[in-house]
């Protein structure tokens, strides 16, 4: 291994779980079973208090099954002589980076998970200054991470866990706090990621524009696993997403609104590439 690239990515299982924060209280997250292969990238979608955050604390064992198994890479979460086999494979991004924060300086945060996993030096060193490339954290290494906003505290939760190269990448809604272009830079970020074979991808977001991020879409409702399939199979058709409040991706809409103006984009969900191909096409066809 050239100790650059996570070997592989990691499979997870869910084995018929059921989790109440208060036991004999009403699930969490109820009956969920689910097979996740090394490499695919998984975007999780769902209501708020459905459960989606739940799903990936009991990834990560911060919470254990009341009934049934999570497995990551066959270790059994519960397995608690285990449990740094389990948080060595996964990168838990928290949906509150305030919770994941805990370094004086933001280059001490991210070196932090690197020195657990106890690389050298120099490769510490060689990766703070790729993620901080990646992410443009440049001026603020040396800022106390608290001290900084909403949007810049995720972005470096997101670098401290890429550093680590974990097998498997969890994010709560990393971009919930950033501005459009700071989401259009995490979104990059994600799609390299999530190409990579090497790597299991699973992100939670309330955004329906970041579903195409992933191969894969799964909602969760009422902490039960209700649609697996598909990012255009999710949004195709009318009403099946809506059942469970999800709006339509930006760019369907803006193609809705493009055909009927005689334009001709490509089904599905298209990038925001393909529609000012769209426009260009058309425009180029008018004017000959
Ligand atoms: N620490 C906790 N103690 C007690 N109940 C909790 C706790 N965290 C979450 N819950 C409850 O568990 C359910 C699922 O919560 P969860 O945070 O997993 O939902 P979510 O889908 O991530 O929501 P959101 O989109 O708002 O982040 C909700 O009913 C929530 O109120
Ligand atoms: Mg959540």
């Amino acid at each position: 291994m050239n100790g650059s690239r996570a070997s592989q990515g990691a499979t997870i299982r869910f084995d018929r779980v059921t989790f109440a924060y208060t036991p004999g209280g009403r699930p969490a997250v109820s009956d969920l079973s689910l097979e996740i292969r090394p490499g695919e990238s998984v975007v999780i979608v769902g209501p708020s208090g459905s459960g989606k955050s739940t799903v990936l604390k009991l990834l990560d064992a911060l919470v254990l099954p009341q009934e049934g198994h999570v497995l990551v890479d066959g270790i059994d979460t519960r397995d608690q002589e285990r449990l740094w086999d389990i948080r060595r494979r996964v990168g838990l991004i928290f949906q509150n980076p305030d919770n994941q924060l805990v370094s004086t300086t933001v280059e001490r945060e991210i070196a932090f998970g690197m020195e657990n996993l106890g690389l050298q030096r120099s490769e510490i060193a060689r990766r703070i200054e790729e993620v901080t490339e990646r992410l443009g954290l440049g001026k603020l290494l040396s800022r106390p991470p608290h001290k900084l906003s909403g949007g810049e505290k995720q972005r470096v939760a997101v670098a401290a866990v890429l550093a680590m190269r974990p097998a498997c990448l969890a994010l709560d809604e990393p971009t919930s706090l950033l501005d459009w272009q700071g989401r259009r830079e995490i979104w990059s970020i994600l799609r390299a990621v999530g190409d990579e074979p090497s790597r299991t991808v699973l992100h939670v977001t309330q955004f329906p524009d970041e579903v195409a991020l992933g191969s894969r879409a799964l909602v969760i409702a009422g902490g039960e696993l209700v649609f697996d399939g598909t990012p255009t199979e999710l949004f195709a058709g009318a009403g099946r997403a809506a059942r469970w409040g999800l709006r339509s991706p930006a760019t369907m809409t803006v193609a809705e609104s493009l055909r009927g103006a005689g334009y001709s984009v490509p089904e599905g969900i298209p990038s925001l590439e393909d529609l000012v191909d769209a426009v260009a096409r058309g425009a180029e066809g008018r004017a000959t």
